[in-house]
């Protein structure tokens, strides 16, 4: 059955848009089917970030609007196989897109891709409401700050009341050495005060700043950086194993943050990035 994901936080700027390319692009290389959706109206970012703004011809906008069939809107990502976007306008528009007009058009993408993953914009308002509306389940992204956690536990209520489930959690951002010396929460610190399930976490990592500047995602370089093998590894958690002869990263170490582990998690994360 197709999951239909929801890439979301109550905080901006946190990484929902960077996840949600490099999850994509991570489960497409295990061999699904992927569709991202940019429901950011306002700001879309994820055609940017894949390096996919120059094909685009339609947008959701103009499904909606009658005015292309939905796969005239699609832009294939000619480095991934089985990797689709479906962009937001080209323009910042103030155009709302309602949760009755969005259900319909996921739920149409759904019947032909394995994973629709769906970047949500920031805060809680008409926009959020739009982006989860079609959403089976959730992925909360939030940075190990108490701004963040504080934020992503208000929206973890409302995604509750929207009966979306389940609702997983990423930490994104963390600074090894700072959790070591005490001075930043770790992933199981967040998980703990959130009270839903950790899928992974991702470290602060200066190629991911590198990487979306040049509209190259991470997962797609051949040099593995910290933070793409963790994407790895969460599109790894969240389910897949279909063929994931085809991820390129070393997983040897993927034990980290197991929920079985007799291992604390904090020290397998540790032990992950000991240059940190
Ligand atoms: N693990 C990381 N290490 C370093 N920089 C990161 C990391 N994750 C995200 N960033 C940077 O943080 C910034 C915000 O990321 P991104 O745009 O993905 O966040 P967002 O949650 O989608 O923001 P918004 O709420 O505005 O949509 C970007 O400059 C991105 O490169
Ligand atoms: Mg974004």
């Amino acid at each position: 059955m197709t999951r239909i994901i929801v890439i979301t936080s109550g905080k901006g700027g946190v990484g929902k848009t960077t996840i949600t390319a490099n999850l994509g692009i991570a489960l497409a290389k295990m061999g699904y089917q992927v569709a991202l959706v940019d429901a950011d109206f306002e700001l879309r970012n994820l055609d940017l970030l894949l390096g996919l703004e120059k094909r685009i011809i339609y947008t959701l906008f103009d499904v909606l609007a009658g005015e292309c069939r939905l796969e005239q809107a699609l832009v294939k990502d000619k480095r991934q196989p089985g990797l689709t976007l479906l962009p937001a306008a080209k323009k910042r528009t103030k155009e709302l897109v309602t949760p009755e007009q969005i259900k319909p058009l996921l739920n149409d993408l759904s019947q032909k891709y394995e994973y629709v993953l769906i970047d949500s914009p920031a805060g809680i308002d008409g926009g959020f409401q739009t982006a989860i509306a079609a959403a089976t389940e959730a992925l909360v992204i939030a940075t190990p700050e108490i701004s963040s956690v504080r934020d992503a536990n208000r929206v973890i209520t409302l995604l509750q009341a929207q009966k979306i489930k389940p609702i997983q959690l990423i930490v994104n951002r963390v600074r090894p050495g700072m959790v070591r010396d005490l001075n930043m929460m770790s992933p199981e610190d967040v998980q703990e005060l959130l009270g839903i399930s950790l899928v992974g976490s991702i470290c602060e990592d200066d190629r991911v700043i590198v990487s979306t500047n040049n509209g190259q995602p991470l997962v797609l370089g051949k040099n593995k950086s910290p933070a793409a093998i963790a994407i790895a590894q969460i599109a790894k958690n969240l389910g897949g194993k279909k063929n994931n002869k085809s991820l390129e990263f070393d997983l040897s170490n993927d034990r980290i943050l197991d929920r079985g582990s007799t291992i604390d998690p904090t020290t397998e994360f540790l032990s992950l990035y000991p240059y940190f």
